[in-house]
């Protein structure tokens, strides 16, 4: 078993997975990273964590097939024999508007519960025997303020990080007193997810409305995120099963 310790990210070729991959790196842990698509960001992202002197698999992987999932966890077991913490990242959307009750299909629905809820339990379930190898160990869920608010890019996006909510408190329950469960709730994070979905124009727009709101007037940054992720999923030794908003004071509003 290696002696370094083991995070694996999933969704971690771009954005907050990237920003928390290359902070694990960064303390000296072992990454893997994750995508389902396209290569070449992850290997780019792969490559900063090596020259920051650790050890990084690469797998591609989508987390809504069990099978991609199990297949992972068996590479990690064979390459270092442990993991330590696990970030469940990786999320899909469709962009639907609020009142377009008719844009929004049930095949909508079951393509973002497949990866934004099956794909974080399958991913919890494959490596769940590594975690509890190592008392303490953390999982940290990446939800969204959409999940407490009604914003966000459609309401079968909102529902799945509810239902992503309510999942890390029962898997807390399931999987204590070995491994903590814990997840993040980030307001809009500067990262392609946001910039892609609504295109420069009305993203720039967003981004100029959430800080006129925020009590902190500001956006969150994938690093905000990364530095999250390491708390709940290393420092926070006596937390589970909590969910934390970090939204840089969206929901409480300015004064
Ligand atoms: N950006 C925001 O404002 C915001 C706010 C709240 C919460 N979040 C959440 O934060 C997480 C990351 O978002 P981000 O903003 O960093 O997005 P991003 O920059 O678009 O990155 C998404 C990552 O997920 C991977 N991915 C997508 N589907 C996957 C699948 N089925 N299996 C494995 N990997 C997959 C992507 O790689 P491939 O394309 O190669 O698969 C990419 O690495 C998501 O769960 C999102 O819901 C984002």
């Amino acid at each position: 078993m290696s002696t370094s310790k083991v995070c694996v990210v999933t969704g971690s070729s771009s954005g907050i997975g990237a920003a928390t991959a290359r902070l694990f790196a960064s303390k000296g842990w072992n990454v893997v990273i994750n995508y389902s698509r396209t290569a070449a960001p992850a290997e780019a992202v792969a490559q900063a964590c090596r020259a920051l002197g650790v050890q990084v698999l690469l797998v591609k992987c989508n987390v809504a097939n069990d099978g991609d999932c199990r297949r992972l966890a068996a590479e990690v077991e064979a390459c270092w024999g442990r993991v330590d913490v696990l970030v469940n990242n990786a999320g899909t959307t469709r962009f639907v508007g609020l009142k377009d009750l008719d844009g929004l299909s049930g095949v909508d629905f079951h393509n973002i519960y497949d990866v934004n809820v099956i794909g974080a339990y399958q991913m919890t379930r494959a490596l769940a025997h590594l975690l509890k190898r190592n008392p303490g160990a953390g999982i940290v869920n990446i939800s969204s303020v959409a999940s407490m608010m009604g914003i966000g890019s459609s309401i079968a996006y909102m529902a799945s990080k509810g239902a992503l909510n309510a999942m890390t408190v029962g898997l807390a329950r399931s999987l204590g007193p070995e491994v903590r469960v814990n997840a993040i709730a980030p307001g809009l994070v500067d990262t392609p997810w946001l910039r892609e979905g609504h295109g420069a124009a009305r993203y720039a727009a967003m981004v100029d409305n959430y800080k006129a709101h925020a009590a902190l007037a500001d956006v969150v940054s994938p690093e905000d995120v990364a530095t999250a992720a390491w708390f709940l999923g290393v420092d926070a030794s006596k937390t589970t099963g909590e969910v934390l908003l970090l939204d840089a004071g969206l929901r409480i509003t300015k004064a």
